[in-house]
């Protein structure tokens, strides 16, 4: 029972945040007249060396007293007897959720940091490799010509996203239980705002921010949900990005070599450099979009409000949250120890089967419906192919064979850096459009 029931094992890592709200809770009862000053010293002092112990690896956990609230309490009331008075007013329901949402603020402001991070990794790379180009993939075909930086832009927007949904996600979690009691608050004349201003719940104006139903406050781990939501998606981004770079590293590719520290060597083949950082990442996201599931299996049949079964929460929590701090920070430091070949992402990129569009383009821009155009262009792709050359490498008279509306200002078209100076809508790969996304994010990555 005890076994099965425990959750130190794991909820211990709550500790601070579960002896701030103790040591916010103690000052509010004073303010109130449930505690003496004398007994609220006492409460802090004590809770101050529990806190040093456990700090310093020094505090024994007890399996027995099930879970972080009670070892702490316990703990304390040995110590001082006014500890008894501390549980005033207060359910480990309430002192739960609280825990949780303080340990998640937390969390959030540290993966936003690694974000963030992996981000500028990502724009030094795009920076350090401005003019190289190569082909932009789609059904992992050869497609259009883009510029490398713009391809690694792509992963930056991603992750700014996720950065705005973790914001958005620690608005939510930023209100404050306590005070809910186990289900229905307490009859004690508690000062809920001041628990609140003290522990950080208050809006952008410094007002505090309360859970407006007790039931609702014991009962709710939405913001859980959301937060491993968004670290599901994060390790989807994650995952793609990992995935490009195993491609791009294979000799098939070999756009990039990998910093030897990122990769492992195999037991039984000499020449192997594996890319162990990426797959495990890759790998990884499986558990997170899993930890996902199951909490929302865990809430789906609940009844109002608190039950046991939300000690589940946790694990799946504090799981998600370490695999993908990790993972970012790991990717971070492996795309920032990346070598570019650029010459052979630009051999890629100077493959003139690429601009075949532009090639439609052109006729296009000689009054030709697009439709007609893109069968013209692919019958001009099909010519060279049969005649064993590339499209860049028809003469003129051949040119005019296959249809004579190509003219002869058909090669103009496959001048590669030309063809990159006309990309240049907003969002498009083109050489001034990237050098300003470039700026911006540099900008906007030292502002925030
Ligand atoms: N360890 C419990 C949890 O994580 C704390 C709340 C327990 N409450 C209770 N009434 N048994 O959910």
């Amino acid at each position: 029972m005890a076994l099965f029931t425990q959750s130190v094992s794991f909820d211990w890592r709550l500790w601070e945040h579960d002896i701030l709200g103790s040591l916010a809770h103690a000052a509010m009862l004073l303010k109130i007249g449930v505690l003496t000053k004398a007994e609220a010293r006492e409460i802090e002092n004590g809770l101050n060396s529990i806190a040093r112990e456990i700090c310093e690896g020094r505090f024994a956990w007890k399996l027995e007293l099930e879970d972080i609230h009670m070892n702490i309490e316990a703990e304390l009331t040995a110590r001082a007897p006014a500890g008894a008075k501390l549980h005033t007013a207060r359910s480990r329901n309430d002192q739960v959720a609280l825990d949780m949402r303080m340990w998640m603020r937390d969390e959030i402001v540290d993966l936003d940091r690694e974000l963030r991070a992996l981000q500028e990794a990502l724009v030094a790379l795009g920076e350090g490799h401005a003019g190289v180009m190569m082909p932009g993939y789609t059904h992992l075909q050869r497609a259009q010509p883009v510029y490398f930086a713009h391809h690694l832009l792509a992963y930056v927007e991603m992750f700014s996203r996720d950065r705005e949904r973790l914001l958005d996600c620690f608005r939510r979690a930023n209100i404050c239980p306590l005070g809910s009691g186990a289900i229905a608050g307490s009859t004690l004349p508690l000062d809920r705002e001041m628990v609140a201003r003290l522990l950080g719940f208050v809006d952008q104006k410094g007002r505090p921010r309360l859970t407006q139903n007790s039931m609702d406050a014991v009962g709710d781990r939405d913001f859980v949900v959301e937060f491993c939501a968004d670290a599901a998606l994060i390790a989807v981004h994650l995952s793609r990005l990992a995935e490009d770079w195993i491609l791009w590293s294979t000799a098939e590719f070999g756009f990039v070599t990998l910093a030897d520290a990122y990769t492992t060597g195999s037991s039984l083949m000499p020449q192997k450099k594996n890319p162990d950082v990426a797959e495990l990442t890759r790998g990884k996201a499986g558990r997170v979009f899993g930890n996902l599931m199951a909490l929302l299996t865990l809430l789906k049949g609940l009844p109002m409000a608190y039950n046991r079964d939300l000690q589940e929460d946790k694990q799946r929590l504090f799981d998600s949250a370490d695999t993908v701090r990790a993972a970012t920070r790991l990717m971070a430091g492996m795309v920032a120890h990346t070598t570019v070949h650029a010459e052979k992402c630009c051999a890629a990129a100077a493959d003139p089967g690429l601009l075949a569009t532009d090639l439609a383009d052109f006729l296009v821009g000689e009054g030709m419906p697009f439709r007609q155009a893109h069968h013209l262009a692919g019958a001009a792709v099909g010519a060279a192919e049969r005649m064993g050359k590339p499209l860049n490498q028809l003469t003129a008279k051949e040119w005019r064979q296959i249809d004579p509306a190509f003219g002869s200002g058909a090669p103009e078209v496959f001048d590669l850096r030309r063809a990159m100076s006309r990309r240049e809508l907003a969002g498009a790969p083109g050489p001034r459009q990237v050098a300003r996304q470039l700026a911006r994010w540099r900008k906007l990555l030292a502002g925030a």
